[in-house]
């Protein structure tokens, strides 16, 4: 065929053809995002410290084992939240995606834990969440943030800030502005309510009347997910002494699977309710009758 012998004109065709394809990939998307239409009310540029707290993100590379971004697949929504939307990420220059997940996806972090729980975290996560193989980064606590060298990051930025907001940077450190950071990622979306929990069957306790053996092999299941806040015995910390006695088996259910969120109990629907019925067992009738603490 004619332009399978002629050369230049194979190398116009396929030019044409290529640039079609990088069009359609490329260069329609670059223009659909961070456009007017694409921009969602609720969410706000950074303030200040989070500003900051999002620099100390990068230079710490979290994101080499962190991703910020869920992705529209059941299992994703279902471990983090509802999956992210384009509007949500119109302040992000540059995006943190990432693309490694060593650690858990970040972008619906914010609210999940109380800033305490962060601290700690941070402190020492091998520490505090057993297994983790996350660095410390207690070291954040020793440094304090430059507010001047913040103020000219949100005029370059060209985000809203007041001076009270300036002036209030005065003696935080890194570890303060990174937790504000992380509080804010993926909260301006009212997502929690659009993703309420849906109940998993009718309540009822598979493992009624379980013995103390089988329990004991459910014991990490505590320990990794709940002792970081009530306590290895149910002792308490950040989250309430736990008494599983005074607690109805179904209303235990409801909490650990659903979480109270606005009051610093994270919802543990991840784990499926089979997991969370283990739980519920162990939190209610391990204790009982048994000398373990
Ligand atoms: C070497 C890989 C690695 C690096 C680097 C890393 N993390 Fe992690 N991170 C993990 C792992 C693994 C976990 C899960 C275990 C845990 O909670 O500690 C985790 C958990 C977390 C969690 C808890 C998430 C949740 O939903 O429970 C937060 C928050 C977090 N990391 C923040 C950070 C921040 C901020 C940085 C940077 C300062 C960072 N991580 C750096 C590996 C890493
Ligand atoms: C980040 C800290 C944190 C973690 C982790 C956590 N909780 Fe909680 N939990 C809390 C807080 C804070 C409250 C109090 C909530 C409130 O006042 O409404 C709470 C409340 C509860 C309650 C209600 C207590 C009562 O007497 O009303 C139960 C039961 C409970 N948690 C069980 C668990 C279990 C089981 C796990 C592990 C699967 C777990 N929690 C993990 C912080 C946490």
């Amino acid at each position: 065929m004619i332009w399978e012998k002629n050369p230049v004109l194979l190398l116009v065709l396929a030019t044409c053809a290529i640039l079609v394809g990088t069009i359609i990939t490329m260069v329609l998307p670059f223009a659909w995002v961070n456009t007017e239409a694409d921009s969602i009310a609720s969410v706000k540029p950074y303030t200040p410290l989070e500003l900051e707290g999002r620099d100390v993100y990068i230079r710490e590379g979290c994101n080499n084992c962190h991703t910020q971004t869920v992705r529209p697949l059941v299992a994703d929504v279902l471990r983090y939240g509802d999956y992210s939307k384009s509007g949500e990420f119109v302040y992000d220059r540059p995006f943190l995606w990432g693309s490694r997940r060593t650690g858990p996806d970040l972008a619906r972090l914010g609210g999940k834990y109380p800033d305490e729980w962060h601290y700690k975290h941070m402190q020492d996560p091998a520490g505090f969440v057993p297994g983790s193989n996350m660095p410390a980064y207690a070291f954040l606590s020793g440094k304090t943030v430059d507010p001047e060298y913040t103020r000219k990051k949100m005029a370059a930025l060209n985000f809203p800030y007041t001076e009270d907001q300036i002036t209030g940077l005065a003696g935080k450190t890194e570890m303060d502005a990174i937790i504000a950071y992380m509080q804010k990622l993926g909260s301006d979306i009212p997502w929690r309510e659009a993703v309420a929990a849906e109940i998993v069957g009718e309540l009822v306790n598979p493992y009624a009347g379980v013995d103390h053996a089988t329990m004991e092999a459910w014991e990490h299941l505590y320990k990794e997910n709940c002792a970081a806040c009530h306590g290895e015995h149910f002792e308490g910390g950040i989250g309430p002494e736990l008494d599983g006695a005074s607690l109805e088996e179904n209303d235990l259910f409801e909490i650990i699977y659903n979480g109270v969120p606005e009051n610093g109990m994270p919802p543990y629907s991840s784990l499926g309710a089979d997991k969370v019925w283990k739980i519920v067992n162990f939190v209610k009738y391990y204790n009982i009758g048994e000398d373990h603490q």
